[in-house]
């Protein structure tokens, strides 16, 4: 049983199957539609129904509040048709990006280390290569197939079959325990993608500044790598925080990179590192240490932030207030279920 799904303004219809959301049945027909969380958690991906039924899916209300129901609002990566359906989606042409169909990977999983006491990079041989943007992240399979979670790639797109994974064990997360915990080596999975806009504007001439906190360092190191390889030789600049030593992975990888490229600029920072480490560091937050080495003064800058909601909205008041304008940031935010709560930044139409 499928419906068909039109999507206005541009007019195409395509075949959703029954139980498949919108999200999902127009990312594989390569439409691209707002998204980010793909969970219902933060309204990226909200179109307006202009005709047919959907079933809301499992939308949070407040991703989708009730008088938004009212208005035939709904959100594309929970809802599922119940009939024949045209939606109305904010579609915008971007001209650094690739149109991917979102496609199933099968794969195995061929290596897990430790990277830090919460951080462990999963890696997995797709039976398939895997063609992405660097910067963008995939579904991953959880527990058999039974559901899943979204990870941003670390490796960069020349890396071939073996993709990577950096995921750090959320307190109380489902997902996370068990690939912390139950995950082995060998194991056939699946993986869904790729997802996101999260890429570099190489066409834009500005030098790039990259912000990165936790497990957020995978798409900025994909994306340096990714320019690195290819030659790139704008300034680029890693700000990069965790809690303290410990946590601080790729930490030499990326000073060897500083050492080698003349172009690159390495920035860690640490917020919680005990006062006689030796820690010879900026101590403090992502945020700060930005503020710090530019002196407060982004301009000429396009910058890329990665990482969980609330490091991400100080890292946008800081560029602000150091003089950088919406246009030029990008972000991805780690939504989880435990930010079901929390309401998009005011200052961004989307994400
Ligand atoms: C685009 C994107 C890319 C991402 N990339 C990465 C990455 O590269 N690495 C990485 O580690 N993570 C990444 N994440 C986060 C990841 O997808 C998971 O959300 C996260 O790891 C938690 O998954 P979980 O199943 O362990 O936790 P869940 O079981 O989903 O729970 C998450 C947290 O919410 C709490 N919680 C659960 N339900 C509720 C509720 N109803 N109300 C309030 N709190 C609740 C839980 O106790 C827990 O603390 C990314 C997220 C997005 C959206
Ligand atoms: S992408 Fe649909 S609510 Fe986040």
């Amino acid at each position: 049983m499928s419906y068909e799904l039109t999507i206005e303004p541009i007019g195409q219809t395509i075949e959703v199957e029954e139980g498949q959301t919108i999200l999902d049945a127009a990312l594989r027909a390569g439409i691209w539609l707002p998204h980010a969380c793909c969970h219902g958690l933060c309204a990226t991906c909200k179109v307006q129904v202009l005709d047919g039924e959907v079933d809301h899916g499992e939308a949070s209300s407040f991703a989708l509040m009730d008088f938004e129901r009212d208005e035939g609002k709904t959100l594309a990566c929970c809802a599922r048709l119940e009939s024949d359906v045209t939606i109305e989606a904010e579609i915008e042409e971007e001209a650094d990006a690739e149109s991917i169909p979102v496609r199933d990977f099968p794969g195995t999983v061929t290596r897990i280390e430790a990277l830090t006491p919460t951080i462990k990079a999963v890696f997995i041989e797709t039976d398939e290569p895997m063609h992405f943007q660097a910067g963008q992240y995939i579904n991953f399979f959880l527990e058999g197939g039974e559901y899943s979670r979204a990870f941003s790639l670390a490796n960069p797109p020349s890396t071939g079959r073996e993709v990577e994974l950096n995921i750090r064990v959320v307190p109380g997360g489902r997902g996370t325990t068990w690939i912390h915990e139950q995950l082995k080596v060998g194991e056939r999975v699946r993986l869904s993608g790729p997802y996101g806009r999260f890429f570099v504007r190489k066409s834009a001439p500005e030098a790039l500044l990259f912000m990165a906190g936790g497990s957020g360092l995978s798409s900025p190191r994909s994306m340096i790598l990714d320019l690195l390889e290819a030659g790139d030789t704008r300034p680029m600049t890693l700000v990069y925080g965790q809690r303290n030593r410990g946590e601080l992975y790729y930490h030499d990888a990326f000073l060897a990179l500083a050492a080698k490229y003349p172009n690159f600029s390495y920035v860690p920072a640490l917020s919680d590192e005990p006062a006689d480490s030796g820690w010879d560091g900026f101590r403090g937050y992502v945020h700060e240490a930005a503020t710090a080495h530019f002196d407060n003064d982004f301009r000429g800058h396009k910058a890329y932030l990665c990482g969980p909601p609330l490091m991400i909205d100080a890292c946008i008041t800081a560029l602000m207030q150091g003089r950088l304008f919406e246009r030029d940031i990008f972000m991805e935010k780690f939504f989880s279920a435990a930010d079901v709560q929390q309401v998009r930044s005011p200052l961004f139409k989307r994400i």
